[in-house]
């Protein structure tokens, strides 16, 4: 049989129906994934914020981008069509984005809100209203306003200023050093953000390294940022003065995830997915793939606008089970989802722990992930901070549903290329939030499509 790929559209949801040959699929050829997301957030924000004008190359244009460019655009920051290959952003300079007409929308993303936060609560005088869809609108806000308001922030919500809505009365804030209790982006880079027009040094400690492109970027913007990697420190240097720059944004490492594991366990598979960024603090997938004894090699490497980047080769290998912890986790955080999908098929039990801020993500991925896999008949146990995986079940077609969480839809996908019979994605239309062409590229690897799709 050729295999099936099948979206149908019931608006306001999709379902995607996937089939493939009980012999399985080989992926072959060579794609692109879409822009990297964390980076895509950044450029815009950064842009929006410096003077002068930025131009970006390679933007996501996934629905969090756009939730991000529409925020900042409704404060009075042009930008141009997202389409364009290349995007400019008029900069306002720091401390000039107006006041907005409306409620600020930051949708499904996490990183919209969070780090716009830093940026609204040091405008002082204005006013801003911010919420998101009910995803976002149950996702802990409690995180960043509480080192904001030790900044001396004025931000109310609901459930005792721990959730979205919010509203927030801009405030010339003070310096503070921050331990955060987890090691997350999303808090340092709203903290660092905050920083940036306050007065003195802004410092946060994280107990392990998370991403780090905020501080790449903002030293490439022209900030003071100094980083003390023995300590998991960044301290930024206010008041700032940022200059448009020229971003390149790579592909998303979390986008190729998807592509590395599915060329993982696929017999005859091989495939490059080129021009992906390997920033080491995003690569803790290609070191647990490695670990399963995946075959991947990187190629070509090169820096692109101050991001290492190169193109990945993955080719079938028999994967082994293995053990993952501790500060590998913060660096494979969005990649959890598609690796218990890559045990599933290992040999031996692999044991996920210390990943307990999966539960509060864009759905509860820990529940979710192991209600559905194991509809599939996988032998999975949701641990309070982890997961338990028996690879070798043989997976069965059933319905599976995203919960409208962009990386369950897509692992989800990933998982029916060794599932016998038909598997039915719920909610499918999820992945358009950080992967618009995920199901054209699929198509192209199991050779459906001849058109290469990024
Ligand atoms: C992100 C940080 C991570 C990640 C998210 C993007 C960022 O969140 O899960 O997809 O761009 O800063 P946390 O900071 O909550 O770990």
């Amino acid at each position: 049989m050729t295999p099936r790929i099948q979206l149908t559209d019931a608006a306001p949801h999709q379902t995607l129906t996937l089939e493939f040959p009980a012999e399985g699929v080989a992926l072959t050829g060579r794609v692109r994934v879409p822009g990297d997301k964390s980076i895509s957030h950044r450029s815009l924000m950064l842009g929006a914020i410096a003077r002068g004008e930025t131009r970006i190359q390679g933007l996501l244009l996934g629905e969090d981008p756009r939730s991000t460019a529409a925020c900042f655009a409704a404060m009075g920051v042009g930008i141009s069509p997202l389409e364009a290959e290349w995007v400019t952003v008029q900069g306002v300079g720091l401390g000039n984005l107006q006041e907005p007409a409306d409620v600020l929308n930051a949708g499904n993303s996490g990183t919209t809100l969070r780090l716009m936060l830093g940026l609204l609560a040091s405008h002082p005088d204005r006013y801003f209203a911010v919420t998101g869809d009910g995803s976002l609108r149950s996702r802990p806000m409690d995180r960043v306003i509480k080192p904001l308001t030790q900044m001396g922030a004025a931000i109310w919500g609901r459930q005792n200023n721990r959730l979205a809505p919010l509203a927030v009365r801009g405030q010339r804030l003070k310096p503070i050093h921050y331990q955060s209790p987890v090691a997350s982006a999303q808090i340092k880079s709203c903290i660092l953000l905050a920083g940036l027009m306050t007065e003195g040094k802004t410092t946060v400690t994280e107990p392990s390294l998370s991403r780090d492109h905020s501080e790449r970027m903002l030293r490439a913007f022209g900030a003071d940022i100094s980083v003390d990697p023995d300590t998991c420190s960044v301290t930024v240097h206010g008041p700032a003065t940022l200059t448009g720059q020229t971003v390149v944004v790579p592909g998303d490492i979390s986008s190729a995830a998807f592509w590395l594991v599915a060329g993982a366990i696929t017999p005859g598979s091989d495939l490059v997915i080129e021009n992906v960024g390997i920033n080491p603090t995003r690569t803790g997938i290609l070191d647990a793939l490695e670990a399963m004894e995946a075959d991947i090699t990187l190629e070509n490497r090169r820096d692109v606008t101050g991001e290492p980047v190169a193109d990945l080769r993955v080719r079938h290998s028999r994967l082994k089970a293995a053990h993952f912890g501790g500060d590998l986790i913060p660096r494979l955080i969005d990649e959890v989802p598609v690796l218990a999908v890559a045990a599933l098929f290992a040999e031996g039990t692999t044991v996920i722990t210390d990943a307990a801020e999966l539960r509060v993500k864009e759905c509860d991925r820990l529940s979710v992930m192991a209600s559905q896999l194991a509809s599939l008949g996988a032998q999975i146990e949701e641990q309070p901070d982890g997961l338990t995986i028996h690879g070798g079940s043989p997976l069965t077609g059933a319905v599976v549903d995203s919960y409208t969480d962009h990386r369950i839809a897509m692992a989800m996908a990933i998982a029916a290329l060794r599932t016998q019979g038909v598997m039915t994605v719920k909610r499918a239309e999820a992945a358009a939030v950080s992967y618009p062409s995920f199901r054209a590229t699929l198509a192209q690897l199991c050779g459906l499509s001849p058109t290469p799709a990024s």
